[in-house]
């Protein structure tokens, strides 16, 4: 038996906050009380914040890692474990790894090649042999704009516990792209292209999307459900897109853009996820909609970190100043990303969920780790 006592902490109960400790044992969160006593075999928490391990549903982190400069290919089994010990770091204790699925391979220049199927093997067999110190779990993002999304779902299935389909559609002139000097911006800082390059790459991506775009999407809604995933939509601008996400099963919205589209959201019962990055930066890299608008407008369920991991808990605490609940805030990187997903046994501090935890400490806005523990084994 393994036994952990954080106490004398500031604890995050999923309505309040209570001064009090909690025992981790055999995995599991087995006690909670009140007070500020230290018991001799305890860790004394100083009043820190102690928090359920946080849950992060779309992470393209580990791309960082496996190509840290552009066409620089890493070796992926230190990729992977680099990428794992810093999200233990920064508070993470389960993650959706976000691969995309879906490539175009018959351009030179704007190329984007397959890899998900291959990735996904290295992050399962080492998961399965123990390497991680998080617990890893697969987001497969259908992207709709793209030469091989049927063939890619295909090598994928139930065994490999794919936990999230996302539907993305990065087709030039909508959504995310509907303002075509960001998009430029984007495109010619990515590529390098001309103004002529620009125009040819823009006109071919429109014409494969033209060619593809409702079997792909039909696809990667038979994916999910054949996976046992949870679908979800990605940049839903419209209320047409929202009600189209709705029918085809969606459980959250990744980074809706508009305001009209959180609030459709929201009459549809779909859990509005957006980037803390736009929180802490004040607003979206794209031109979109600010996340702290919608905070305001209470139209925000989900906080994801994108692509800045440590981005994550320095947003639930400051959606928690903005709310006046600390609580509320956190939930929305643990409680919600768990229901949104099916996750019943993590996300919050209650007796008998997983002893994910982690003990947090604040430097103004910023939250700084002090331990992280997940099933009552400190990681980080
Ligand atoms: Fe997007």
């Amino acid at each position: 038996m393994t036994e952990t006592i954080l106490a004398n902490a500031t604890l995050v109960l999923p309505n309040e906050t209570l001064r009090g400790s909690i025992v981790m044992r055999d995995g599991c969160i087995a006690a909670i009380d009140s007070g500020t006593s230290v018991p001799p075999q305890a860790i004394d928490c100083d009043g820190d914040l102690v928090l359920p391990g946080l849950i992060e549903l779309h992470t393209d982190n580990l791309e960082r890692h496996i190509e840290p400069r552009p066409k620089v290919a890493w070796p992926h089994t230190a990729a992977i474990l680099a990428h794992d010990a810093e999200l233990a770091s920064v508070g993470i204790t389960t993650v959706f790894d976000a691969l995309r699925v879906g490539s175009v391979r018959s351009k030179a220049k704007a190329n984007y090649g397959e890899y998900a199927r291959h990735l996904a093997d290295e992050i399962i067999a080492l998961r399965r042999a123990g390497s991680l110190r998080i617990n890893h779990l697969i987001h497969l993002r259908a992207e709709v704009c793209s030469e091989t999304l049927i063939e890619e779902l295909a090598k994928f299935g139930p065994e490999d516990g794919v936990g999230i389909v996302s539907l993305m559609d990065h087709t030039p002139g909508q959504r995310q792209f509907r303002h075509m000097e960001q998009l430029k911006n984007y495109v010619c800082g990515k590529h390098g292209f001309s103004d002529a390059e620009f125009l040819d790459h823009i006109a071919a991506q429109q014409d494969l999307s033209a060619r593809v775009a409702a079997t792909h999407e039909a696809a990667a809604v038979a994916g999910a459900r054949r996976f046992g995933a949870v679908l979800a939509s990605h940049d839903d601008t419209t209320t047409d897109h929202v009600a189209r996400s709705a029918e085809q099963g969606a459980q959250f919205a990744e980074f809706p853009t508009t305001e009209n589209a959180a609030r459709a959201c929201r009459d549809h019962g779909i859990a509005v996820m957006m980037g803390a990055p736009n929180l802490i930066r004040g607003g979206s890299h794209s031109g979109n909609v600010a996340a702290r608008a919608l905070a305001e407008a209470d139209l925000l369920d989900i906080v994801s970190s994108d692509y800045v991991p440590s981005s994550l808990l320095s947003a639930a605490l400051m959606l928690g100043d903005l709310w006046g609940d600390t609580a509320r805030g956190i939930a929305t990187v643990t409680d919600a990303p768990a229901k949104a997903t099916g996750l019943a046994d993590r996300g919050r501090i209650a007796i008998g969920q997983r002893a994910d935890v982690i003990r947090v400490t604040r430097i103004g806005g910023t939250g700084a780790l002090r331990g992280t523990w997940v099933a009552d084994q400190r990681v980080g």
